[in-house]
């Protein structure tokens, strides 16, 4: 599936525009290709009690089952700068248990496979107990 990056990295800049930061003052946006063609966006939301906060990615996650679900093809997150940004370790396994090895993913040092952003993942497959 083609992905428009710089479509995707402006509709993750406009989500972030709508990021509610007063805490840190860091305004994160982030958006993705789902499988069937829809562009989804998502941004942090943060709370007074620090540890409670949403990053974007959980915007965006929430977002894609809650507008039908479906797999994530591609992803961006930006930071107040417009500039690619890495997802946390949390994010980086909500984004595998959405979109796989093979969802890729815009990162300071170009377009990665999720399989290089979160070797050795855990998911559903390590769940699975033999008897
Ligand atoms: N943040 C995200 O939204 N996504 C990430 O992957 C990294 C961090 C947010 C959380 C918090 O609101 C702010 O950035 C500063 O950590």
């Amino acid at each position: 599936m083609e992905v428009d990056w710089a479509a995707l990295r402006s509709a993750a800049r406009e989500a972030m525009t709508h990021a509610y930061a007063p805490y840190s003052h860091f305004p994160v946006g982030a958006a993705a290709l789902v499988d069937d063609g829809r562009v989804i966006v998502g941004c942090n939301v943060e709370n007074a009690s620090y540890g409670l906060g949403l990053c974007a990615e959980c915007g965006l996650v929430s977002t894609l089952h809650a507008t039908g679900g479906g797999r994530l093809v591609a992803v961006t997150c930006v930071g107040q700068d417009g500039s690619p940004l890495m997802p946390c370790g949390r994010c980086r396994q909500l984004l595998w248990e959405n979109g796989g090895a093979d969802c890729v993913l815009e990162t300071p040092r170009g377009v990665l496979p999720m399989s290089e952003v979160l070797p050795d993942a855990f998911d559903s497959s390590d769940l699975a107990v033999s008897s």
